[in-house]
């Protein structure tokens, strides 16, 4: 009975509840949250996630620019209608190389996370320029601006470099070859076997917009392209030892 007593006491004083409900929170918070952050396999690895090309990190950096998140989010909730709608539910794994990171609060139009290769280019490129070309009812707005300003990835090792300092894996050997691969995966008539070589046989080298040259439009398409289809989710199977 003598401990319910004292507990009397905590349960007359606002000022004393308040102080001691602020230490169990607190405590509570740090026991859940702190473990994470020595925790190495917070977020599972998982085959197929590599860092994004010097081209799709370039087109990844006009998404943001123009922000696409603001009315597209990139995470697929693992609820029956999202998965039935978008596909697999997004790992945290495919993430892991963003920075900042494209989840977004809000869709305006549908979720972008496993957007790539379910349009053509062409397709791509018309509704970036009209969005109501293709989808007559779409409130999107007009991006034909991008297929006009042109892009020379002159910076894009830079980035690749700021990318590493915050724990993206790039190598030197990609760094130094960043220019070089941002022109190689536009241009499907130059050597790109470096660039395979570098980032997997997967990279979709093409050109985008299917005009001369290296625009911001060709760069945001190969980014558009990539998303959710660098894990193979035939053979994905979670790891229940974690
Ligand atoms: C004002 C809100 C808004 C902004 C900003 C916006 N979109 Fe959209 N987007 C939509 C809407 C609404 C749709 C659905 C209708 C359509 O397909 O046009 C859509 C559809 C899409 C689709 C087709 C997705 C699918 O699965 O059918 C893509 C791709 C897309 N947007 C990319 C982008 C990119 C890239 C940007 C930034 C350059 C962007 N959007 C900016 C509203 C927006």
């Amino acid at each position: 009975m003598a401990i319910l007593e004292k507990h009397a006491i905590l349960e007359k004083n606002v000022t004393l509840l308040a102080i001691f409900a602020f230490l169990v929170v607190t405590i509570g918070g740090l026991v859940q949250i702190v473990p994470l952050f020595y925790l190495e396999n917070t977020i599972e690895d998982v085959e197929g996630m590599r860092p994004y090309t010097p081209l799709e990190l370039a087109g990844r950096e006009v998404y943001i620019r123009e922000g696409c998140y603001v009315c597209h989010s990139q995470m697929i909730r693992p609820m029956r209608d999202e998965v039935e709608r978008y596909g697999h539910y997004s790992l945290a794994a495919e993430s892991q190389y963003d920075h900042p990171f494209q989840w977004g609060s809000k869709r305006t139009g549908p979720d972008l996370a496993r957007l790539g290769g379910r349009y053509s280019n062409e397709w791509h490129i018309d509704h970036l320029r009209d969005p109501q070309s293709v989808v007559p009812e779409s409130v999107m707005p007009k991006y034909g601006f991008l297929e006009q300003k042109m892009i020379d990835g002159k910076y894009i090792g830079d980035l690749m470099k700021t990318n590493r300092l915050v724990g993206v894996p790039y190598t030197d050997d990609m760094i130094a070859n960043a220019q070089a691969d941002f022109t190689a995966q536009a241009d499907p008539d130059s050597d790109y076997d470096g660039l395979l070589e570098r980032y997997g046989e997967k990279v979709n080298v093409s050109n985008f917009d299917a005009q001369a040259g290296i625009s911001e439009a060709d760069a945001l398409v190969a980014y558009l392209q990539m998303l959710g289809t660098l894990v193979d989710f035939s053979t994905f199977t979670p790891d229940a030892s974690r």
